[in-house]
């Protein structure tokens, strides 16, 4: 058993967002003070992540002097080692931003959102970041009267392909990754589940540029399973970065700790990643809990991770398990990857097929044993 000590390799990014977040909420004032975004890097270098991620605004939590709070920032990755290989903008506090920003009612704040993506796409460049991610945050309504959904998706998407052509002008080596997310801020967000998104992507013009930020909270806030959410993106090559959290089902979003809320789909979830393609940096975006202070957030922060790699060896462990092998084949999970007709077959052939329904029918699949057997490795008495 190892000791889940984090480090580089493991690719975990965390936002500057999350460990550096105040706890201000709609009821209630900060309970920690600002973060310097300094300090963030170095903690969490120490803590053994690989990177951060930021909104452009950020980095201005203590030094408001944009030039200066750059250039800080860059002297930390600098001292650290520490990547940023995803950067995004915050098109969501400012009072300007309070009926969307690429898709505001308003023409001239959509033209202000794009200059300030556009400012803070050069920064992410010159750091190195691949990824660029949109969260809608403010895109949607309250009521129905408030939005012509259909001219709010045109702005969205000549946002999108004015933000895809500009990278590819500038030869910029980056890809935007949209976040979906159901409700708030907003009472209804655009785009609100990864299959929205992925729909939406193959009306741009340049598909290929955009994929998807999908957050554990935010399928699951909308009652939906998140692992198979993440295995379509990654059927459609969209799983472009990933936002791990824990959520408990629809409510408001909870941003918590990875696997502090659904356990057995933050198992599943971790076996997919790691055998399914996806070679993207581990992201967490979670909130420390209001309830904790200003050192609690690094043991929350530390918290993911662990979770994360402790998951991967459970994960492990049950794939490697002589009895998991024998439950898989008993409920005939690798025959689904044989194609339903074999190769020249025509509709015809169907009709030949000697087949007993009944016989069919009887037959079980076994999936509770199956299931068991993974909530047994989870819960550490296999393997
Ligand atoms: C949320 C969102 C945000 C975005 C982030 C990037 O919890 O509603 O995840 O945290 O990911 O702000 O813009
Ligand atoms: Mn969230
Ligand atoms: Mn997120």
């Amino acid at each position: 058993m190892s000791d889940y000590i984090p480090n580089p390799e493991d690719r975990f990014t965390f936002g500057l967002w999350t460990v550096g977040w105040q706890a201000r909420d709609p009821f209630g004032d900060a309970t920690r003070p600002p973060l310097d975004p300094v300090e963030s890097v170095h903690r969490l270098a120490e803590l053994g992540a690989y990177g951060v991620s930021f909104h452009d605004d950020d980095l201005l939590a203590v030094e408001h002097d944009r030039d200066r709070a750059v250039e800080r920032f860059r002297k930390a990755l600098a001292e650290t080692g520490m990547k940023v290989p995803m950067a995004t903008t915050n098109l969501f506090t400012h009072p300007v931003f309070k009926d969307g920003a690429f898709t505001s009612n308003d023409r001239d704040i959509r033209r202000h959102a794009l200059r300030k993506v556009i400012r803070n796409l050069d920064l992410a460049a010159e750091l190195g970041a691949a990824t660029y991610v949109c969260w809608g945050g403010r895109e949607g309504a309250e009521s129905g009267a408030a939005k012509d959904v259909r001219a709010a998706l045109d702005r969205y998407k000549e946002a999108m392909d004015l933000l895809t052509s500009y990278v590819i002008d500038r030869g910029y080596d980056i890809r935007f990754a949209i976040e979906p997310k159901p409700n708030e801020p907003r009472g209804d967000i655009l785009l609100p589940t990864i299959g929205h998104a992925l729909a939406f992507i193959n009306e741009l013009e340049h598909p290929e540029r955009v994929g998807l930020n999908p957050e554990v909270g935010h399928e699951e806030m909308s009652g939906l399973n998140f692992a198979h959410g993440v295995a379509q993106a990654l059927w459609h090559g969209k799983l472009f970065h990933i936002d791990l959290n824990g959520q408990h089902g629809p409510r408001y979003d909870q941003d918590l700790v990875f696997g502090h809320g659904d356990v057995i789909g933050s198992f599943f979830l971790v076996d997919l990643l790691e055998n399914g393609g996806y070679d993207g940096p581990r992201h967490f975006d979670y909130k420390p809990p209001r309830t904790e202070d200003a050192e609690d957030v690094w043991v929350s922060a530390t918290a993911n991770m662990r979770t994360y790699l402790i998951l991967k060896e459970k994960a492990k462990a049950y794939r490697a398990d002589p009895e998991v092998a024998e439950a898989l084949a008993a409920s005939r999970v690798a025959e689904l990857a044989e194609p339903t007709l074999a190769p020249g077959e025509t509709p015809a052939d169907l009709a030949r097929d000697d087949f007993d329904l009944e016989e069919a029918a009887a037959r079980g699949f076994h999936f509770s044993r199956l299931n068991q057997l993974a909530l047994e490795h989870l819960l550490g008495v296999r393997g």
